[in-house]
């Protein structure tokens, strides 16, 4: 027995606290999250509407919508959202509909706006700000000739002005080399939710990176599954035989501070070994002594695996698509002062190929997890406390989000332990 309820579950125990007792109790005694978590049809519209539709989730790099009218239109909480940079170099986020009739506006992917967005159904046009602009525009492209124009303006309408229909705006703020979106209106600010993340990471100047390679995988696999095997290391030596060869078991180490995520870093990093390796560029610099030997692993509630290491930035962003499918995106990411030529760009491939391999390997064996979670006889297992700590402060958070709970938590006392704290 571990204390989790028979499956399957119905929706209406998804929102009640005894459904997680089991995982509530301290780590030393608790059980994993319920398998539905990661199954349920059901359990993946709440998560949406209470998890994703209520926190700050990073969706792109910066460096991806630097420049103005840079635009990528992407989905947060199953929600459409386009995200520009205007002439000023501001950074909106709009919800991606019409305000006429309500069509969807721009196709999902990145594009390059020049001044406005307009909607392809009957014209109208709203400027980089969200202001609504004609109702409809008529440019030089309308086919509509001059005379005639003003029979679809709508301008004179009674009771209508432009300005009452601007898009919808969604919260949009930046964090070192992430953009991140909330659709909550309420929302407190993202340094809150962040915790002293950002303080940790200062040494790395995290604002000076820019995306040099990126890839998409599609993974049959909830993105809890994705998260939860990023922040522990127990399963390196058999999932990653080249991996465990460049980042030793006795090298991890604890590195949790306050806020919403998980830490953990290597000290000192290895050496390349025949499998490649984490150092195939020169390190930036400036480094502190322990910086400059380390490397951190953050999993940024609720979908985003950051790895900082002293030559380059690794992101991972799970986007879920339902209950068993994620789209992750990858980013690496070099320091903007990084020289260019040959054996930089060879050194960049020799990076992108090693975490190809490392999340491949991952890859398969959340795919794994994820059918055997669809059997009923499991309702969940004993979590191996020295290393799975991250794991259910993880878990907990998601728990928190769908109970309603606003709570950050705690970090360590230290900034850095060599083994999970024993109960
Ligand atoms: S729906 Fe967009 S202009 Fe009519
Ligand atoms: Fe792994």
């Amino acid at each position: 027995m571990n204390g989790n309820p028979p499956r399957p579950l119905t929706a209406d125990a998804f929102l009640r606290e005894e459904t997680y007792a089991a995982t509530r109790l301290p780590v030393s005694l608790a059980s994993t999250l319920i398998p539905d978590a990661y199954t349920s049809p059901e359990f993946f519209e709440l998560e949406q509407q209470r998890v994703f539709r209520t926190s700050w989730v990073a969706v792109a790099g910066g460096s991806q919508l630097a420049g103005p009218g840079d635009t990528l239109v992407t989905e947060v909480g199953g929600q459409s959202l386009i995200l520009v940079r205007t002439a000023q170099g501001a950074l909106r986020a709009f919800h991606n509909v019409c305000r006429h009739r309500g069509a969807r506006l721009l196709d999902p992917g990145p594009c390059h706006l020049k001044r406005i967005i307009k909607c392809p159904y009957h014209s109208w046009a709203y400027d980089l700000d969200g202001n609504c602009l004609g109702t409809p525009l008529f440019d030089d492209d309308s086919h509509v000739p001059s005379d005639q124009r003003g029979i679809f303006d709508m301008t004179d309408v009674d009771r209508f002005d432009k300005s009452d229909h601007g898009l919808h705006q969604a919260a949009v703020a930046e964090w070192g080399p992430l953009v991140f979106v909330n659709l909550d209106p309420h929302a407190a600010p993202l340094a809150e939710q962040l915790g002293d993340l950002p303080e940790r990471l200062s040494g790395y100047r995290m604002d000076e990176w820019r995306v040099a390679r990126s890839r998409t995988y599609e993974i049959a696999a909830n993105y809890k599954l994705i998260g939860e095997n990023f922040m522990e290391y127990y399963h390196l030596p058999w999932v990653h035989p080249g991996l465990v060869k460049v980042s030793p078991m006795k090298a991890h180490h604890r590195w949790q501070g306050a806020g919403m995520y998980t830490g953990m870093c290597t000290s000192p990093i290895a050496s390349n070994s025949d499998q490649g390796g984490w150092l195939d560029l020169p390190p930036i610099s400036r480094l502190s002594e322990n910086d400059a030997v380390s490397a951190r692993f953050a999993w940024v509630f609720p979908s985003t695996a950051l790895s900082v290491l002293p030559n380059h930035l690794f992101i991972m962003l799970a986007h879920p698509v339902d209950a068993a499918h994620t789209r992750e995106e990858t980013l690496l990411l070099v320091h903007q002062d990084l020289a260019e030529g040959p054996d930089v760009e060879a050194g960049i491939d020799g990076l992108a190929s090693f975490w190809d391999t490392v999340n491949r390997e991952d890859i398969e064996i959340v795919e794994r997890v994820q059918k055997g979670l669809g059997s009923l006889a499991y309702s969940g297992g004993r979590m191996c406390y020295r290393f799975e700590e991250p794991l259910h402060r993880f878990q907990n958070m998601v728990i928190d989000r769908m109970l309603g709970i606003r709570r950050v938590p705690e970090g360590d006392e230290l900034y850095e332990s060599e083994m999970f704290p024993q109960a």
